[in-house]
This record gives C-alpha cells, sequence and structure tokens, in this order.
C-alpha cells in the first residue's frame, strides 16, 4: 500500500477517494477528492436508477436489485475514473456502502470494492450509507459540527444531530414505514405508478387537502420518532370505501395524505430543533439539513421551512443529486474516515442493519436489532 493515511505527513494532503455505492436501487460511482481544509471536490460521478425494472411490482424488487447492481458497477467505475482522468492508482483509497440497505445490493458495491481494494492494494473503507446521507451538505457548503439532520427517504425516517465525524445521535426514527414508503404504497394503492412519491405530489396539486379526514400521527405525543402505518391505512380504507373514484376523488385523498405526511415530519423536527437548543443553547441560526428523496415535496420543505423558521434554525437542503442515494457521499465519508487513519480490511461485512447511533456501532454490526433496526 502505497499511503499510510496514519502519518503525520499524510494529514495535509489532498485525499483521492472511490466511493460505490448500491445499497437500495441505484448504483453508483464516485471520486472525491478531499483537502486538509476539508473541503471536497467532486472529480467524476456516474449513477445508474433501476426505477424501470422495478416499475412493472410497484417496489423494489431485492433480487432484481441486486442482479442489476452486479451487472453494471464493474462500468461505472471505469467511467468515473475517466471523467477524472485517473487511474486507479492515483486513487488513496476505496469506500463502498457496507449497510444498512438490501443485502444482495450492499454486497454488490462491498465486494467490488473489495476486488479493486485487493489488486490495486488500497485501503478499504466500510462506509455506513446513513453517515454518507449526514455528510452529504458537506460535498456542496460549509456546514460546521454540530448540525441537525432529518434524513427522510424511501428506506429511512429519522432525525439525528450530527455532533462530529464519526458521532452521530439519534434523535428519533420511523417504528414501522419510512415518509417515502408511506407516499410510495398510498400512491400504489390509487394505481399512481412507481416511484409514487412524485406521482402522489403532482396529483395532489388540484387537490384539496380539508376533504378527507387523516390522522396526524403520534399526535401530541413528545419525542422525536415518527410512524406512518396507521396514516396509510386510513387512507387506505378511504380510498376503498369510494365507488369507483374519480379524478378529483384521487387528487384530494393524495393532497390529504401529502399533507399529513408533511405535518408529521414538521412537528416531530420541531421537537428535534427544541431539543438541540436547549442542548447547544449558545449556538445561533443552527444548521438543520434534510436529506433524502421525499425533500423534493414541496409541501414537505414549506413544512420544514416553516418549523425552522419558528424555531430560528437555517435550513440546508444538498443539491438534489446528492440529497437522493449517492456514490459522492460515500467517497467523502470514505475520504474523512481515511484522513482520521480509519480503514477496513478484507473481512468487512455487509450488513442489513447498521445504526449510526454512535461511533461503537461502526464497530459493532450487531447494535441495532430488533423493532426499530431495519428502518433506523
Ligand atoms: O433518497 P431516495 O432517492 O432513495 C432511498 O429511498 O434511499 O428516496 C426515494 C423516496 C421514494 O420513496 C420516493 O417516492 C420519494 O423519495 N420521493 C418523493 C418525491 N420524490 C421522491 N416523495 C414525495 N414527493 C416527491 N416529490
Ligand atoms: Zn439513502
Amino acid at each position: 500500500m502505497d499511503l499510510d493515511p496514519t502519518s503525520p505527513d499524510m494529514q495535509d494532503v489532498p485525499l483521492t477517494v472511490l466511493g460505490l455505492e448500491s445499497s437500495c436501487d441505484e448504483t453508483a460511482a464516485a471520486i472525491v477528492r478531499l483537502d486538509a481544509t476539508g473541503q471536497a471536490d467532486v472529480l467524476g460521478e456516474a449513477i445508474q436508477s433501476q426505477n424501470s425494472a422495478h416499475a412493472p411490482y410497484g417496489g423494489v424488487v431485492p433480487e432484481i436489485a441486486a442482479r442489476a447492481h452486479a451487472e453494471i458497477m464493474d462500468e461505472l467505475v471505469v467511467q468515473v475514473l475517466a471523467e477524472a482522468d485517473l487511474l486507479l492508482a492515483d486513487i488513496d483509497g476505496i469506500a463502498a456502502t457496507s449497510g444498512p440497505g438490501l443485502i444482495g445490493g450492499v454486497m454488490a458495491a462491498l465486494m467490488t470494492a473489495k476486488g479493486l481494494a485487493l489488486g490495486a492494494e488500497k485501503p478499504l473503507i466500510a462506509v455506513n450509507h446513513l453517515e454518507g446521507h449526514a455528510l452529504s451538505p458537506r460535498l456542496s457548503e460549509r456546514v460546521d459540527f454540530p448540525y441537525l439532520l432529518l434524513l427522510v427517504s424511501g428506506g429511512h425516517t429519522q432525525l439525528l444531530i450530527a455532533e462530529a465525524m464519526g458521532k452521530y445521535q439519534r434523535l428519533g426514527s420511523t417504528m414501522d414505514d419510512a415518509a417515502g414508503e408511506a407516499f410510495d404504497k398510498t400512491a400504489k394503492i390509487m394505481g399512481l405508478g412507481f416511484p409514487g412519491g412524485p406521482a402522489l405530489e403532482q396529483i395532489a396539486k388540484t387537490g384539496n387537502p380539508d376533504r378527507f379526514e387523516l390522522p396526524t400521527p403520534l399526535n401530541h405525543r413528545a419525542g422525536c420518532d415518527f410512524s406512518f402505518a396507521g396514516l396509510k391505512t386510513a387512507a387506505r380504507q378511504i380510498w376503498e370505501s369510494l365507488d369507483d373514484p374519480t379524478d378529483a376523488d384521487k387528487a384530494d385523498l393524495a393532497a390529504a395524505m401529502q399533507k399529513k405526511i408533511a405535518a408529521s415530519l414538521a412537528i416531530r423536527s420541531g421537537n428535534a430543533m427544541n431539543y438541540f437548543s436547549e442542548t447547544y443553547p449558545d449556538i445561533k441560526a443552527p444548521p438543520f439539513v434534510v436529506a433524502g428523496g421525499v425533500a423534493a415535496n414541496q409541501t414537505v420543505r414549506m413544512a420544514l421551512e416553516h418549523a425552522a423558521k419558528v424555531t430560528g434554525f437555517r435550513v440546508v437542503m444538498p443539491p438534489m443529486k446528492w440529497c437522493t442515494d449517492n456514490a459522492a457521499m460515500i467517497a467523502l465519508a470514505g475520504a474523512e474516515h481515511l484522513r482520521r487513519g480509519e480503514f477496513d480490511d478484507l473481512t468487512a461485512p455487509a450488513r442489513a442493519r447498521w445504526p449510526l447511533d454512535a461511533v461503537s456501532a461502526r464497530l459493532d454490526p450487531a447494535v441495532g436489532s430488533g423493532r426499530k433496526g431495519p428502518k433506523a
């Protein structure tokens, strides 16, 4: 290995890391250069979505996803090396999402990274996908620790405080469905296609959000956890009670569902903001970072912006391409670990579950099983 990242000489040099991502339904590779000041530059990135492969089934099919990742991962690596005008020999480390996620998918990135690390004699960095999301705003702007993060995607809904690199405190997470899942499943019931979130938002534009009464999840309950299963069931029951639903019925139900998901995200985030402010009373206008595909939803954005305004937080949303699943965030997390002399050997496991609560989670894959495991 030509690089010893733990050597004091290496602390001041830029680190160039190849990152690979395949934990859900995007296959992605990226190369990020991280300088000693913490400035990150994305030198190359490539992403392949599997939406059309899963669309006929109305959701992500794990076996189809795993095969599609494995088929294309190598090609994406070649593409990003060409875009960055680099050879594998020029790369300082190889990072891959090694969990949490669909295990067959996770293995595609991790096994490719292991092969490349072994062949090119480079360090392997097994990255927690959630840590990638947590660091993603730092790809585009300077965001100092500590900051509050809402991760809201099809696989995850959680609030956490990013205290420092490698140090994350989870304040709450979903007890059942993720918010994106609630959008997708409701859209599926209503026959709106896949992925359902954007389709539901589109149809909700002409709807009346107050015609159908839906419950506000965990209403009046303190804390930062989420629950969307009850809301989804209530929406399904209304849908099934409609005889031959019209376009107006669809629009009204979509609007009601969207309004309640947005309200729940904003209320629970508000609770987290209050907790953060009590913990760090001296930080003025603390950053509230929102990452994940659901952040594309305008009603959700407006609700979160309102909550932040009330509590004096500054909303930070990474550009959409780094807000959803991507490999640049994985390369960045890998580079940050490498800078600290942290890397893995070739026995690093693929993990379906891997919570981000503490640094110990990096070391102890057994942490976090149980009811809140998979979505947390
Ligand atoms: O972060 P992401 O691309 O992938 C993971 O799930 O990790 O998020 C995808 C999720 C899907 O559930 C999708 O329906 C949802 O984000 N989504 C939306 C919108 N755009 C994407 N949900 C509501 N409104 C949208 N405009
Ligand atoms: Zn993700």
